[in-house]
């Protein structure tokens, strides 16, 4: 009780840094996109965030210059201008710091020129510096849009909230992933977080090497059936987070074991029927040092319509999986069991709200039990054996109150 009123009673400045999903989108690129301030007087700025193990582009993060529109009509007209972006303009932001000229990579035969700029960054109501390359030309063109590149959160790379850190605007470089609790279709971001957020309750699962957001698991059920021993790769990655695509990213030896020839099923002639149903697919379970994940069929399969050319609507049972070095089903904790998942690089964890626990206790919350325990057995003795003496003395005062009686009516 005291704790939820302490949570209550807490004001909330916690960061939120909102990302569109447009799931079932075919450009991927309006996917993951956020939205920050950027300059003095602020213009907005929208920008992919990727959550990846690598990037097959790597322009990384840039932004696009208004003198793009006189130095390239042509990509302002085709890249830009359908885009709706408004544009940052480094020689009007009073907070510019222009530096030393750039040259993007190559990347598919295009490539971007320009400055190195300084400038206040804006994300809620926290500012800092940040610095990127401002693109002012493509003399090689590049394919198509990136909009204004990506910015990635991984474990080695330093992201916009270890740049807070390091200019002292926030305390931690923790941040959540969480579905947005006021807009379905986006996902929070959750940075600066405070001290008693939730999050820090659950347990700390420690990470698996240094270079990644790996977890190891013991152990791994198919319908309750322990096949752990069938098995040899025993990471779960969460790096990747795809919400528009909602992958389950399996090791070939589980694909082979279960999704061997099934990739889609015609269930033209099923009336309402649901994937799990018509094809018992198995529900795992993987087993971690503090959590128990549980990935349903209903996550990993999707009912499609399509119509065909006869005008017959049919219905395809797809089968999300493909096959990758390690498990990763990171967004379906997010999107379809409404779990936060935390990603902490000071404490090298993971941490997870809302996904069931190992029933294991720490051995420090053990012994404290324990021996607490023992003291209320010890009390509780004590007490009784106060009870029964004084229970004792009652009946004997009783009987002889009663003898007492007997007597006195004899
Ligand atoms: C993290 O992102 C950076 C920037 O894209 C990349 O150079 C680096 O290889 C990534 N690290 C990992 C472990 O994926």
């Amino acid at each position: 009780m005291i704790l939820v009123f302490i949570f209550i009673s807490s004001v909330i400045c916690e960061g939120i840094l909102q990302m569109e999903i447009n799931s079932g989108d075919q450009t991927s690129s309006n996917s993951n996109k956020i939205t920050l301030l950027l300059g003095t007087p602020p213009v907005s700025q929208q920008i992919i965030a990727s959550f990846t193990v690598s990037s097959s582009d790597d322009l990384g993060q840039f932004i696009i210059d208004s003198s793009i529109q006189k130095n390239d009509p042509e990509y302002y007209e085709n890249q830009v201008q359908p885009y709706g972006i408004t544009l940052y303009d480094m020689h009007s932001s009073l907070t510019a710091q222009i530096g030393q000229s750039y040259q993007s990579n190559t990347v598919y035969g295009g490539y971007f020129v320009g400055n190195i700029v300084n400038d206040v960054m804006t994300i809620g109501n926290k500012q800092f510096q940040y610095q990127f390359p401002c693109v002012v030309n493509d003399p090689q063109p590049l394919p198509f849009q990136f909009l204004n590149g990506q910015t990635i959160f991984n474990r080695s790379n330093k992201n916009y909230f270890d740049y807070m850190i390091e200019q002292n605007v926030i305390q931690n470089s923790d941040y959540l992933l969480q579905k947005s609790q006021q807009q379905n279709s986006k996902v929070d971001i959750v940075f600066d977080l405070e001290n008693n957020n939730p999050i820090y309750s659950q347990a700390k699962n420690p990470l698996e090497g240094n270079s990644q957001f790996n977890i190891k698991f013991y152990g791994i059920y198919a319908n309750n059936q322990d096949i752990s021993d069938k098995l040899k790769n025993r990471i779960i990655n969460f790096d990747m987070v795809d919400f528009s695509q909602n992958t389950f990213y399996i090791p070939m030896e589980l694909k082979q074991m279960y999704f061997q020839n099934l990739h889609q099923y015609d269930l033209s002639n099923c009336v309402n029927c649901q994937c799990q149903i018509i094809l018992s697919l198995p529900t795992f379970k993987f087993i971690s040092q503090e959590y128990i994940f549980e990935i349903t069929p209903s996550m990993y399969t999707n009912y499609q319509k399509e119509q065909d050319r006869d005008g017959n609507v049919r219905g395809k049972c797809k089968i999300n999986a493909m096959s990758f070095s390690k498990y990763n089903f990171a967004s379906y904790l997010i999107k379809f069991a409404n779990a936060k998942i935390m990603y902490s690089k000071e404490t090298n964890s993971l941490r997870f709200d809302g996904i069931k626990k190992t029933k294991h206790m720490n051995l420090d919350t053990s012994i404290v039990i324990i021996s607490s325990l023992n003291s209320v057995i010890f009390a509780l003795l004590l007490l009784n054996l106060f009870n029964i003496q004084q229970k004792q003395k009652l009946l004997k005062g009783e009987i002889s109150i009663k003898s007492n009686i007997l007597y006195k009516t004899l």
